[in-house]
């Protein structure tokens, strides 16, 4: 293809290709972008071109112009083309409906290739079956596949409701530094070596906590930010090491305030986006009752399986499995799983205990209720006044299946919470297409860590407890319930956030629960500390995960398939092939030495600790 046809000069785009309607009949148009289908057809060749905005069929015919339609021939799909031509009506048998520019086609008089393309690794079609590793090695042609590019349109609409939201309800978009400390979220950082101090690093921030809580003491009022978030933590489909939040704080507030701006911003998402009304204000569960009811703090609304405790019923059951931990100041929880009994295979049934057992339990209980009564491995130790009262209590119908969970509360639950999430996949009901939508709150303040044998923050060291549980704070830290709130999506946590502490008192006393000295409070947290003895006003807020919020309001299953570049399970990036080794002159630069391979058998000295080094966890 001779060069002086083949530049882009003297020649302007009209219009995209999706933009050509019925309404530019007979005009000439100009259309640029990329070969989706080539056809020979005898005499003629038609040519799809696609942009951003859509479709258009093309068509080259030796009598408009020869050597145009010659050119034609040498196209290949994704060669990149400027075509001049005539806009006209298809005839009516190659009518396609399903394209709005379906109708019509142009007439090409003029073809320039702008570029050539390789032969791509797969076809840039939506229904391209093509595994995640190709698609994210070559993610810039995966990105052109018209329905990714619908999820990047809708995360862009997102971020522009956001941020017009919350400037309307007087937000200040400020920035804050990604080169810096340490940030309270409590998973693992990411580390930069300062050149200029040698042997010390900047953090990147898990989150702007800090930072917007100093906005606020600074008098910013309110403050809104959509930015990006670094986290070293053990990827799934919806966390990312880096990952964007809508992040905000609000100046002299409650907690209810802090609820009623999220919830406007719900309805406005929910409205604009799905074209569904929120009803307001949204429900709200008490962490407690998330718990004893769903086994989880993010319940999945959409089925109607609940928990129940029945202690008291089997207070004097003769069955071992229920009297033990009873005995041991455990308790026996319920999961009813309306009509579900027909349906599930004792394979299913099986692989169920085997989940409860590798969550922790030491078995899964259950009755099959059908007209011939009850069956199950334990029927026979339940004595028939048990069997009714547990019958008229849980109202048990014929077809209905209960798993019981006996155990100390916190395993019952978290037991039965998963058994219920994977009862409800076995059923499908977490498929369906509807939208629940409610807020956790009250959570408690600490949770004990195994691993660091103390009281680390649920949420983060700077929330707020309860007014009326300040006292517990010495007495009984683990019974302190926080001024936190999340708002969870169909199971998914979506946002969390707290009011802050703004009293320095208060702020010791939670260190101090957290047991952490003063040296440690003061060297990671000194200038914070300082800030809030300086006039700090009453704060709260909030942040969302906007990657989880717009694969949730798309229905994609995992937060890779909205997020442009993504990373694989393990970290790295298939298309950089980010992270690389350093050069040992970059290395000399930062004062490093290179990372030396252990000998055979001794990788585990490789392993990094896994304390996280931090004093909070979430
Ligand atoms: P939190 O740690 O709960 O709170 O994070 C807020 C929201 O961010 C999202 N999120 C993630 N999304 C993708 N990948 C990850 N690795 C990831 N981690 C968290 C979740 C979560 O609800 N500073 C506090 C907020 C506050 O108190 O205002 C914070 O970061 O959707
Ligand atoms: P076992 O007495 O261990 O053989 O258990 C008898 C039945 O009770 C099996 O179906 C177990 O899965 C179940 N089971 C055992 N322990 C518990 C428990 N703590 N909670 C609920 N079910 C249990």
């Amino acid at each position: 293809m001779s060069d002086s046809l083949d530049s882009i000069s003297g020649l302007r785009r009209t219009h995209l290709c999706g933009e050509i309607t019925r309404d530019l009949l007979d005009e000439e148009v100009v259309v640029m972008g990329w070969v989706q289908h080539r056809r020979d057809h005898g005499g003629l060749v038609f040519l799809d071109m696609r942009d951003r905005s859509g479709l258009i069929q093309t068509v080259f015919n030796p009598q408009e112009d020869e050597e145009t339609h010659l050119r034609s021939h040498g196209v290949r799909p994704e060669y990149v083309l400027a075509l001049r031509g005539r806009v006209r009506l298809r005839p009516p048998d190659m009518v396609n409906p399903k394209l709005p520019s379906g109708d019509v086609e142009v007439l090409i008089r003029e073809l320039r290739v702008l570029n050539t393309a390789k032969t791509p690794p797969f076809l840039v079609e939506d229904d391209a079956q093509v595994s995640e590793a190709v698609r994210l090695r070559h993610r810039y042609l995966d990105l052109r596949r018209p329905k990714i590019q619908a999820l990047f349109a809708l995360r862009d609409k997102v971020a522009r409701l956001t941020r017009g939201y919350f400037a309307e309800n007087g937000f200040l978009e400020v920035e804050t530094p990604f080169l810096t400390r340490s940030t309270p979220e409590g998973a693992r950082d990411f580390l930069v070596p300062s050149r200029l101090a040698p042997g010390s690093f900047y953090a990147l921030p898990q989150s702007p906590q800090l930072f917007k809580q100093l906005l606020m003491m600074a008098g910013f009022d309110r403050y809104c930010q959509i930015v990006r978030c670094f986290r070293d933590e053990d990827l799934r489909a919806d966390r990312q090491p880096e990952f964007t939040q809508v992040d905000l704080e609000m100046s002299f507030c409650g907690q209810e305030e802090v609820m009623e701006i999220l919830e406007g911003y719900m309805a406005l998402l929910f409205r604009e986006v799905l074209g569904i009304g929120l009803s307001l204000p949204l429900p709200a569960l008490t962490y407690d009752e998330a718990m004893l009811r769903y086994g989880t703090d993010r319940p999945d609304l959409r089925y109607d399986l609940h928990i129940e405790d029945v202690s008291e019923l089997l207070s004097s059951s003769g069955a071992k499995v229920f009297s033990e931990p009873l005995g041991q100041g455990g308790c026996v929880r319920v999961l009813k799983a309306p009509g579900a009994g027909p349906a599930l295979s004792r394979r299913q049934l099986d692989d169920l205990v085997d989940l409860a057992v590798s969550s922790g339990a030491k078995g899964l209980a259950w009755f099959r209720v059908s007209q011939e009564g009850w069956q199950g491995p334990i029927v026979k130790f339940l004595s028939p006044q048990e069997r009714d009262s547990l019958a008229s209590a849980l109202d048990v119908r014929p077809g209905d299946i209960l798993f019981f969970g006996a155990d100390k509360a916190d395993v019952a639950a978290s037991v039965l919470g998963r058994v219920r999430q994977a009862l409800a996949a076995l059923l499908g009901l977490d498929r369906e297409k509807s939208w629940k939508l409610l807020w956790v709150t009250d959570f408690p303040m600490f949770e004990y860590s195994q691993e660091e044998k103390r009281l680390v923050a649920l949420h983060h060291p700077f929330t707020a407890p309860r007014d009326q549980d300040l006292g517990l704070l010495e007495t009984s830290p683990l019974n302190a319930r926080a001024k936190a709130y999340d708002l969870v999506l169909n199971g998914s946590e979506i946002g969390g956030g707290s009011i802050r502490i703004h009293s320095p008192e208060i702020q010791a006393r939670v260190f101090r629960a957290l047991s952490l000295s003063r040296s440690e409070t003061s060297e990671k947290f000194g200038f914070f500390l300082e800030a809030l003895s300086c006039g700090c006003p009453p704060h709260g807020g909030c942040a969302f995960g906007l990657d989880r919020l717009v694969a949730l309001l798309s229905g994609q299953e995992s937060i890779r398939e909205v997020i442009a570049f993504p990373k694989t399970q393990k970290g790295g990036c298939p298309l950089t092939e980010a992270p690389a080794p350093a050069a040992p002159a970059q290395l000399a630069e930062l004062f490093l030495k290179s990372l030396v391979r252990k000998p055979e058998g001794r990788g585990q000295d490789l392993v990094p600790a896994s304390s996280p080094g931090s004093p909070a966890s979430r």
